[in-house]
C-alpha cells in the first residue's frame, strides 16, 4: 500500500507555504511523515504546521529560507537533521514563473527565476545529498512541462525547467549505483499562486491569473499523484494525457510543435486559452 510508505519518513518541502508544496506536505504529515516546511513566508509555514499538527498530531519544522540563497538552504538542510537526525526525501518545489517577450524583458527575470528554480534546487541538493545517500533517499524536482517543451513569454521559465531536468538527469546517472532515487515530476496546468506571482517585463508580479484557476487540476490531486510515484519511487513524470502529447511533440515534430504552440499562446494569450502547459 503507497500510503504506508510515508510512515515517519522525514521530508523536506520547499514552497511549501502555497500551491504543490502547500497540499503535498499536508498530504506527506496526514500519513505519518515527519516533514521540514521551507519558503519565506514563515507567518504561512507557522499557519500550515499548527493546521497539521492539530489534524493529524503531525511533527512539523518551519524553516525559513529564501532558495536563491545558499546559506539559507544549508541551514534548512541542518536544521532538519538537528531535529529529525536524518532526511529521506528533498522536494525541490519553490518556484517562480513569468509572462513576457524576451524583447521587452529586463534580464533581472531572467536572472531571478534561474535562482529561484535552478539555483534554489541546486543548493538544496547539494547540502542534503551527503544525507539522502546515506538514507538511500530520493531528490525530487517539481519541473513542468515547459521543461520538456517550451514556451514563448516564458523564456525564463522554460530554460530554468529544462536546466534543472537537465541537472537531475545528470544526477541521476551519477548515482544510479548508489541507491538514491532522482525524480522529476512535470504537472501539467495545476490550480496555485504560480500565475499571480509571475513575473512581468519589469519585473513586478502579474497579479492576476488569464486561467480559471478553478478550472485546472487541483493542488491537493497534483499532490497525491506526485506521492503515489515517490513511494514507488519513479524517476519520472509527465501529468495529464495532453501533457504527455505536447512532450512527445516537441521531440518527435519540432517544426509543427513551434506552429501549434505559436498559435496557442502568441496569439491568444490574453484569452487564457494557453491552457496546455505553464
Ligand atoms: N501550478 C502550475 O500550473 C504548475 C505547473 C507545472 C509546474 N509547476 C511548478 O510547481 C512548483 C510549485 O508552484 P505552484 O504552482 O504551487 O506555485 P505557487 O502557488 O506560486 O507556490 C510557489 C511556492 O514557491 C515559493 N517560493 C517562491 N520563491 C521562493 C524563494 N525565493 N524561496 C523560497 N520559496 C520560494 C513560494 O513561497 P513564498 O512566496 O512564501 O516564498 C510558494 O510557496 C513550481 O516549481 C512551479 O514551477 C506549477
Amino acid at each position: 500500500m503507497w500510503k504506508s510508505y510515508f510512515k515517519d519518513k522525514v521530508i523536506i518541502v520547499t514552497g511549501a507555504s502555497s500551491g504543490i508544496g502547500l497540499a503535498s506536505a499536508k498530504l506527506f504529515a496526514s500519513l505519518g511523515a515527519r516533514v521540514s516546511i521551507a519558503s519565506r513566508s514563515l507567518d504561512k509555514l507557522e499557519a500550515l504546521a499548527s493546521e497539521l499538527a492539530a489534524n493529524y498530531g503531525a511533527e512539523v519544522l518551519c524553516v525559513q529560507t529564501d532558495v536563491t540563497v545558499e546559506e539559507q538552504c544549508n541551514n534548512l538542510i541542518a536544521k532538519t537533521l538537528e531535529r529529525f537526525g536524518h532526511i529521506d526525501i528533498l522536494v525541490n518545489n519553490a518556484g517562480l514563473s513569468m509572462r513576457a517577450n524576451f524583447i521587452d524583458v529586463n534580464l533581472d527575470v531572467l536572472r531571478r527565476l534561474m535562482d529561484v528554480n535552478f539555483w534554489g534546487t541546486v543548493y538544496c541538493t547539494k547540502a542534503a545529498l551527503p544525507h539522502l545517500l546515506e538514507t538511500k533517499g530520493t531528490v525530487a524536482g517539481v519541473i513542468s512541462i515547459a521543461g520538456y517543451s517550451a514556451l514563448p513569454k516564458r523564456t525564463g521559465y522554460s530554460a530554468s525547467k529544462y536546466a534543472v531536468r537537465g541537472f537531475l538527469d545528470a544526477l541521476r546517472i551519477e548515482h544510479l549505483k548508489d541507491g538514491l532515487t532522482v525524480f522529476a515530476f512535470a504537472p501539467n496546468y495545476v490550480e496555485s499562486n504560480v500565475r499571480n506571482a509571475a513575473l512581468t517585463a519589469d519585473g513586478t508580479p502579474q497579479g492576476s491569473t488569464p486561467l480559471d484557476e478553478k478550472g485546472l487540476m487541483s493542488a491537493d490531486e497534483c499532490a497525491l499523484r506526485f506521492a503515489k510515484s515517490l513511494a514507488r519511487r519513479r524517476t519520472r513524470q509527465i501529468l495529464t494525457p495532453l501533457g504527455k502529447i505536447t512532450c512527445a511533440g516537441r521531440q518527435l515534430i519540432p517544426h509543427i510543435d513551434d506552429r501549434i504552440t505559436y498559435n496557442y499562446i502568441m496569439e491568444r494569450e490574453d484569452s487564457g486559452s494557453d491552457a496546455r502547459k505553464n
